[in-house]
C-alpha cells in the first residue's frame, strides 16, 4: 500500500490527524492555542508533510504554514485552500485540520503522478482561528485578507503575555509592517476553497457524506462584566444583596430566551466566572462571554440589540453595574455561486447527491471572502454531529470521498482570477 495512491488518501488523512493530536497544551485533552510549544510542534509536522508532498513551503509573519504546489504556467493565478490548526480547549482532532491535511494528501497524489494543475495551489495552515489564547479569532486569515487589527499586538493572554512578545518568542518578526505585507493581491487569486468537518448533525441525519456550503453565519461576541457588592454570605440578608453572579444568571437566561426566537439564531454563554470568588462571599464581580450568530446579519443584529437592552434592564433592576465590551463582529459570508455550482458538480460526479446547507460555525473562509470568491465542502461529522468536543469524529471513507471531490474541483477550477 502506497499512501499517495488515490484510494489510500482517506486513511492517510485520518492517520495524519491522529499524529497531530499527539501535541497538546494539556496532557489529558486536545488543546492547542496560538504559538504554544504544542502549536509549534503541529506547525512543524505540517511543514514536513508539505515538503514531502512536493510543495515549496514557508512560515509567514503570523505563523501560518503555507505550501505552494506550482502550476506548469508561472503566470497562472493562485487557488487558495486551507483551514486552521489551532483548537478550542478540549477540542476535536478534525476541526480545522481536515482542511489542511486533505489538500496535502491530494497534492502528494498529484506530485507522485507528476501532474500539474491549471492554477498554483496554495495550501494554508492558518495558525489562529479559534481565539482561545488572545480572543483574536481569525487573526491568521485576517492578515491574508489585509484586515489585521493592529491593536491585537498589544493584547495580553491570561498570563499577561502580550501577543507581540508571544510572536517574538516563536521567532516571528512581530512587526505590523511584516504582517500587513501578508495581504494578498486579489488580482492574482482564482478563489478559495475550504474543506471542513460539518460540526453538526445535518449530513449525518440525511445519510450524506458531503455537503456544499451556501453561506457562513455571521457572529458577534462580547465580554460582559457585572459589578455588584461583595459581602458576607452568612450575614447579609437576601434583600440587601447586590449579587453579580445572580444578575449574570438572569442575563444568561434572557439571552437564551431571545436567541430561541428565530430558526438560524443561536446565542451562547461559553465562559462564566466569578474572579477571585469564595464559597462564603457574595459575588462582587462576574464575567461572562456572549456569542450570538444567525444566518443573516439583520436577524443577528436585532437579537444583539434586544439582548443588550435586556441585560441593561436586569442590571438596573438589581442595582449592579454592567459593562459590555464587543470583541468581534463578523458579517455573514455568502459563498460564490459559480464555485458552489462547480463543487456541486464534483460532488455529483463522486456519486453523492449534492446537498446544499448553510454553516452555523465560523470559518477562515469568511475572512478570505473579503478578498476573493470562496466556497466550502462540508464532510459528515459522526457521533450525532458533536464538535468542539473530543468526541468529534469522522470516517476514512468520508475523507476519501472528500479528497476525490477536492481533486476533481482543483483540476477544473477556471484558471482565471476572480
Ligand atoms: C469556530 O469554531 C466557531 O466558533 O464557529
Ligand atoms: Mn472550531
Ligand atoms: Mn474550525
Amino acid at each position: 500500500m502506497n499512501p499517495t495512491d488515490l484510494d489510500q488518501l482517506g486513511a492517510r488523512i485520518l492517520q495524519m490527524a491522529d499524529q497531530l493530536a499527539a501535541h497538546s497544551d494539556q496532557p489529558d485533552a486536545l488543546t492547542v492555542a496560538y504559538l504554544t510549544p504544542a502549536h509549534r510542534a503541529v506547525a512543524a509536522g505540517l511543514q514536513r508533510w508539505m515538503r514531502e508532498a512536493g510543495m515549496q513551503m514557508h512560515i509567514d509573519a503570523v505563523g501560518n504554514v503555507v505550501g505552494r504546489y506550482a502550476a506548469a504556467d508561472p503566470t497562472a493565478p493562485v487557488l487558495m485552500t486551507g483551514s486552521h490548526f489551532d483548537t478550542v480547549r478540549n477540542g476535536g482532532k478534525y476541526d480545522g485540520r481536515l482542511g489542511i491535511l486533505l489538500p496535502i494528501a491530494v497534492v502528494s497524489h498529484l506530485h507522485a503522478r507528476g501532474e500539474r494543475l491549471p492554477c498554483h495551489l496554495e495550501v494554508v495552515g492558518f495558525a489562529e482561528e479559534e481565539g482561545l489564547r488572545f480572543r483574536s479569532s481569525f487573526l491568521a486569515s485576517s492578515a491574508l485578507a489585509g484586515q489585521f487589527d493592529a491593536q491585537l499586538l498589544d493584547r495580553a493572554d491570561a498570563d499577561g503575555v502580550p501577543l507581540r512578545d508571544a510572536m517574538r518568542a516563536a521567532g516571528l518578526p512581530a512587526t505590523l509592517e511584516s504582517i500587513t505585507a501578508l495581504a494578498r493581491d486579489p488580482q492574482r487569486l482564482a478563489g478559495f476553497i475550504e474543506v471542513h468537518i460539518e460540526q453538526g448533525p445535518v449530513l449525518l441525519e440525511r445519510g450524506l457524506p458531503l455537503g456544499v456550503v451556501t453561506s457562513i453565519a455571521g457572529s458577534l461576541r462580547m465580554v460582559a462584566t457585572v459589578t455588584g457588592v461583595a459581602g458576607h454570605a452568612g450575614t447579609t440578608p437576601m434583600a440587601m444583596r447586590k449579587d453579580a453572579a445572580a444578575a449574570a444568571a438572569e442575563m444568561l437566561l434572557a439571552i437564551e430566551r431571545r436567541c430561541s426566537q428565530a430558526p438560524t439564531l443561536v446565542g451562547t454563554v461559553g465562559m462564566l466566572g466569578v474572579p477571585n470568588g469564595a464559597t462564603n462571599v457574595i459575588p462582587g464581580r462576574c464575567e461572562f462571554s456572549i456569542d450570538i450568530r444567525a444566518g443573516d446579519d439583520p436577524t443577528r443584529d436585532a437579537a444583539v440589540s434586544d439582548v443588550i437592552a435586556a441585560c441593561e434592564a436586569i442590571a438596573a433592576q438589581r442595582g449592579v453595574a454592567l459593562e459590555l465590551q464587543r470583541t468581534m463582529r463578523v458579517p455573514c459570508a455568502p459563498c460564490a455561486p459559480a464555485l458552489m455550482d462547480l463543487l456541486a458538480q464534483c460532488v455529483a460526479r463522486a456519486g453523492v447527491a449534492p446537498y446544499r446547507l448553510p454553516s452555523g460555525a465560523g470559518h477562515d473562509a469568511m475572512m478570505i471572502q473579503r478578498l476573493t470568491e470562496v466556497c466550502m465542502l462540508f464532510v459528515r461529522c459522526g457521533n450525532g454531529g458533536i464538535s468542539h468536543n473530543p468526541l468529534e469524529t469522522m470516517t476514512a471513507a468520508d475523507a476519501q470521498l472528500a479528497a476525490q471531490v477536492f481533486l476533481d474541483f482543483i483540476r477544473h477550477v477556471p484558471g482565471t482570477p476572480r
